[in-house]
């Protein structure tokens, strides 16, 4: 066997990566040369103050835009030299997302809003259907598969937006404050869910959140503020506090 296949390998590699809006007569630097490495299988939360950049580092993280600066490589491939058809293609099928705001489709039932995601795989109807039940019952939402959103607590219904975001067997899940619109229990399971996601299944997965206890207990924690990522012995130092 190779052992190296056996060490954890880079899915991300950030070089000197940069994202300055163009604002008339300032720029915003949303985030400023950022070197990172993200092996697979990692969990990892961003924290920072609002406004320091996290958001505009996962969308630059999931090919939802593009740096101004910068490489970012994905499985060694450069992000920056995928076509338009090639990054979308890597959206849909790689990668994973999960958002503050659920963003459920609310006239279709938890089970249609999995299956919605299940389209571009073009399974027969039956498979569809066996594989979105199967992945609210990963979720533990089994029970609620043929409810509509406004039916479901905020907690069930980022269950399924998490379901419809690991329809596809995504390699990387990215989540923007899955927890901001749960009471802190309800947070705490969602991200709970993340974690085991993540150890089960050697799921990447980056998280950001406000919630410091939470961050607290990740794996690895990256710290922003004004665009950088703060040093990795700060990493260090918060990792050791929690340990
Ligand atoms: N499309 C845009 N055009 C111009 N400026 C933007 C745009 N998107 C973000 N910004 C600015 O970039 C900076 C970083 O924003 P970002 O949304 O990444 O912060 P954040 O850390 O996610 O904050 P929050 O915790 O409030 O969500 C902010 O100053 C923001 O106003
Ligand atoms: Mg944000």
């Amino acid at each position: 066997m190779n052992v190296a296949t056996l060490k954890p390998q880079p899915i991300y590699e950030l070089h000197g990566i940069s994202k300055t809006y163009d604002q008339g007569a300032n720029e915003i630097h949303a985030v400023r040369d950022v070197d990172l490495t993200i092996d697979e299988g990692e969990f990892l939360v961003v924290v920072g103050p609002s406004g320091s950049g996290k958001t505009t580092l996962l969308q630059l993280l999931g090919g939802l835009d593009r740096p101004t600066a910068g490489e970012i490589r994905f499985e060694g491939r450069d992000m920056a030299r995928l076509k338009d058809g090639e990054l979308s293609d890597l959206r849909l099928r790689t990668l994973g997302f999960i958002f503050q705001q659920f963003n459920l489709i609310p006239t279709l039932t938890a089970a249609q809003n999995v299956e919605v995601a299940l389209a571009p795989r073009k399974l027969s109807a039956h498979a569809r259907h066996e594989r979105a039940r199967w992945l609210l019952e990963s979720v533990g939402l089994a029970t609620r598969a043929h409810h509509v959103p406004s039916k479901l607590s905020g907690g069930e219904q980022q269950r399924v937006a998490i379901a419809r975001a690991l329809a596809n067997e995504p390699r990387v899940l990215l989540a923007d404050e899955p927890n901001g619109n749960l009471d802190s229990t309800t947070g705490e399971e969602i991200i709970q869910l993340l974690m085991s996601l993540s150890a089960e299944r050697r799921q990447t997965i980056v998280v950001i959140t406000h919630d410091t206890a939470i961050a607290a207990r990740a794996q690895r924690q990256l710290r922003m503020r004004d665009g950088e990522l703060l040093p990795a012995d700060h990493e260090a130092v918060a990792f050791l506090g929690t340990s």
